[in-house]
C-alpha cells in the first residue's frame, strides 16, 4: 500500500473516501480565535482532515478556522463525536445539531460515537438516520473492543465505518486490528506521539531514515493500515509530522517497532470509562 501524500486516502465500506493523515484538535487553544489559528495553519502546510468532539470544547473555533482557511468544503473531511452525556436517540439527533451549528457546517463527513457508554446502542439509530438522511457521509465508533461492536452488530442496520481508538507502539491491540480490519471498519489511531518519541529502537530507526522519531511512528501507523491524527498547535511541529510521505518503513523496521507492545493504556480502559457531565 503506497501513501505518498497528505491527500492520499482510504475507501470506507460505502465507498466514501477518507485521508489516511489528519489533525487531531484536543487541546488546541483556549479561546476560539486561538483554535482558529492553529486549524488555518494546519490547512496552509496541506492538512484536509481535522479531528474534534464536542467534549474538546473547541467546534466553533475548528469551524472558524476552516472556513477562514478558505479551502474549498468538498476538500476537507471533518469529524466529531457524540458525548458521553448526549446518549439516547432524541438526545443524539439533537447533540448532532448543536455540533453542527458550532461548526458551521451543513453537512459533516464523519460522526463518531465516543465511548461505548450505557445508551450508545440507542444513539446509533440516531446516527443510522442521519447518514441515511445525507447529513454525514459516514458513521463509526470510538474506542470500541470487539464485543462493543459485535453488540452493535446485533442492532445496526448499518455498520460503522471507522473505529477510532488509542493507537501508539506501546498499545498496539493486534487481535482488535485484526478484527477491525476483518470486519471492514477502517481503524484510526490517537495517540501516536504521546510515548514513543522517547523510545531508543524508534530514535534508532529515525536516525537511519535521516527522519525524526514523530515521523518513523506516523508512518509506521500508515504502514500498518491506521489513519493517524498527531495533533500539534505549532505549524513547524505540524509541517515535521505531515513529512510521511516520502520514504518507506523497511519490513525489519516495522517488525522492531510492532515489537515494542506493553498494553501501556493512556486513556481509561473502554470498559471502565466513566460518564460525567
Ligand atoms: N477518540 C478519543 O477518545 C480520543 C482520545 C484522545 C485523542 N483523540 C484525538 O486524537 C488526537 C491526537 O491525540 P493527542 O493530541 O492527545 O496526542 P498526540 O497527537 O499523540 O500528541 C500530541 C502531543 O505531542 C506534541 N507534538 C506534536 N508533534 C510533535 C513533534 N513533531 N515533536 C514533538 N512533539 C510533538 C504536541 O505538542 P504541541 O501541540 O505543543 O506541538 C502534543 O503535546 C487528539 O487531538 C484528538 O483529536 C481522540
Amino acid at each position: 500500500m503506497a501513501i505518498t501524500s497528505i491527500t492520499d486516502t482510504t475507501t470506507l465500506s460505502n465507498g466514501v473516501k477518507m485521508p489516511w493523515f489528519g489533525l487531531g484538535t484536543m487541546s488546541t487553544g483556549q479561546s476560539d480565535e486561538e483554535v482558529a489559528e492553529v486549524i488555518k495553519s494546519a490547512a496552509k502546510v496541506g492538512y484536509r482532515s481535522f479531528d474534534t468532539a464536542k467534549v474538546y470544547k473547541n467546534e466553533t473555533g475548528v469551524g472558524k478556522g476552516l472556513k477562514e482557511s478558505g479551502v474549498a468544503r468538498e476538500e476537507l473531511f471533518i469529524t466529531t463525536k457524540l458525548a458521553n452525556t448526549d446518549h439516547g436517540y432524541d438526545e443524539a439527533l439533537k447533540a448532532f445539531d448543536e455540533s453542527m451549528e458550532k461548526l458551521g457546517l451543513d453537512y459533516l463527513d464523519m460522526y463518531l460515537v465516543h465511548w461505548p457508554v450505557p445508551g450508545h446502542l440507542e444513539s446509533w439509530k440516531a446516527l443510522e438516520k442521519l447518514y441515511k438522511d445525507g447529513r454525514v457521509r459516514a458513521i463509526g465508533v470510538s474506542n470500541f473492543l470487539g464485543h462493543h461492536l459485535e453488540a452493535l452488530f446485533k442492532v445496526a442496520e448499518i455498520r460503522p465505518m471507522v473505529n477510532q481508538y488509542e493507537y501508539h507502539p506501546l498499545l498496539t491491540q493486534k487481535d482488535l486490528l485484526a478484527y477491525n480490519k476483518a470486519q471492514d471498519i477502517q481503524v484510526e489511531g490517537y495517540y501516536a506521539l504521546r510515548d514513543s518519541q522517547e523510545i531508543p529502537e524508534i530514535i534508532e530507526i529515525a536516525r537511519n531514515c535521516k527522519k525524526t522519531p514523530a515521523q518513523v511512528v506516523l508512518r509506521w501507523s500508515l504502514q500498518s493500515g491506521v489513519v493517524t491524527i498527531p495533533k500539534s498547535t505549532r505549524e513547524e511541529r505540524q509541517r515535521e509530522n505531515a513529512g510521511i510521505f516520502d520514504f518507506e518503513l523497511s519490513e525489519q523496521d516495522m517488525a522492531v517497532i510492532d515489537s515494542l507492545d506493553n498494553e501501556k493504556r493512556r486513556n481509561p480502559h473502554p470498559d471502565e470509562v466513566k460518564v460525567s457531565k
